[in-house]
């Protein structure tokens, strides 16, 4: 990890020089959840090709751009696309621009992604509040020589989601009438998503949301002493006894319908930051 740092500081210099504020949050906007970016007083819009040591996102439906301006009257960085470990990417590398948001000063990370249903009391287009996670990705954006000054080599786990903005979301949800439920999210390398046999065990060791995200950056977060609140979108319910065959379209035109619900959740949460 250690050349990391000389890579974090080159891509907040090449930031700095098109928007330089001290961000209060990031956000990583996932499948069918961009037009956050619509709520934006947008003041700087950068490639992510122009920002040295960023992938590109090779993902359906996502843009490939951080979006910098005030989001509910915050400053705050928006990645217009994510990277994802079935893309072939590093999780180092995945997770860069967390550790970029950092450095720029960002204290708060919020990370938002479209998941397959495990809990059968919840229903497709449902949001699900993450209130924790399993890592089944097989791997661990900290793997190699810890730069302490980037985090702790054993970063603690006991709350990697702030349970606070749990219960904010939550709360936020009820007044505004958008079903959310709270729930653990197992990451997964994907791309292929899960047998029945899959999906029955990953039900057992308690998750109620899968997908192929999220997790590698709120590890990067927690190491690097961010507040994390994260958010799915359930886009197809994986009931092994019940299975009916994904459909990627389909996947993301729910992703899509629930986006308004999710950006209004977004929104009440970040509001709340300034009070
Ligand atoms: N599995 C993994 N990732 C997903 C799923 C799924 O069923 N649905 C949406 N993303």
């Amino acid at each position: 990890m250690l050349h990391l740092r000389a890579q974090i500081e080159e891509a907040v210099a090449a930031i700095k020089s098109h928007w330089n504020k001290v961000p209060h949050a990031g956000v990583i906007l996932g499948t069918g959840l961009g037009s956050l970016v619509e709520q934006i007083d947008v003041e700087a819009e950068i490639e992510y090709g122009e920002i040295p040591h960023f992938l590109k996102s090779t993902a359906t439906s996502h843009r490939g751009r951080l979006v910098c301006g005030t989001l509910a009257g915050l400053p705050a960085m928006v990645m217009e696309g994510r990277f994802h470990m079935y893309e072939g990417y590093p999780l180092q590398q995945i997770t860069l621009p967390v550790r970029v948001m950092k450095a720029m000063g960002a204290e708060l990370l919020v990370v938002s992604n479209a998941a397959g249903g495990m809990n059968p009391h919840h229903q497709c287009g449902d949001i699900v509040v993450i209130e924790d996670h399993i890592n089944l990705m097989g791997d661990n954006p900290l793997i190699g020589i810890n730069d302490d000054q980037l985090g702790p080599r054993f970063p603690d786990m006991s709350q990697p989601y702030s349970l606070e903005l749990v219960d904010r979301a939550l709360r936020i949800a009820r007044r505004e009438d958008i079903v959310a439920h709270k729930g653990v999210f197992v990451a997964v390398a994907g791309p292929n998503l899960e047998t029945r046999a899959e999906y029955r065990f990953l039900r057992l060791i308690g998750a109620d949301v899968v997908g192929m995200s999220t997790v590698p950056e709120v590890i990067a977060a927690v190491h690097a002493g961010m507040r994390v609140v994260g958010f799915s979108i359930i886009t197809d319910m994986c009931l092994p006894d019940a299975l009916e065959e994904a459909n990627v379209e389909k996947i993301i035109a729910i992703a899509n319908d629930a986006e308004p619900r999710l950006r209004q959740l977004v929104m009440g949460v970040l509001a709340e930051e300034q009070a």
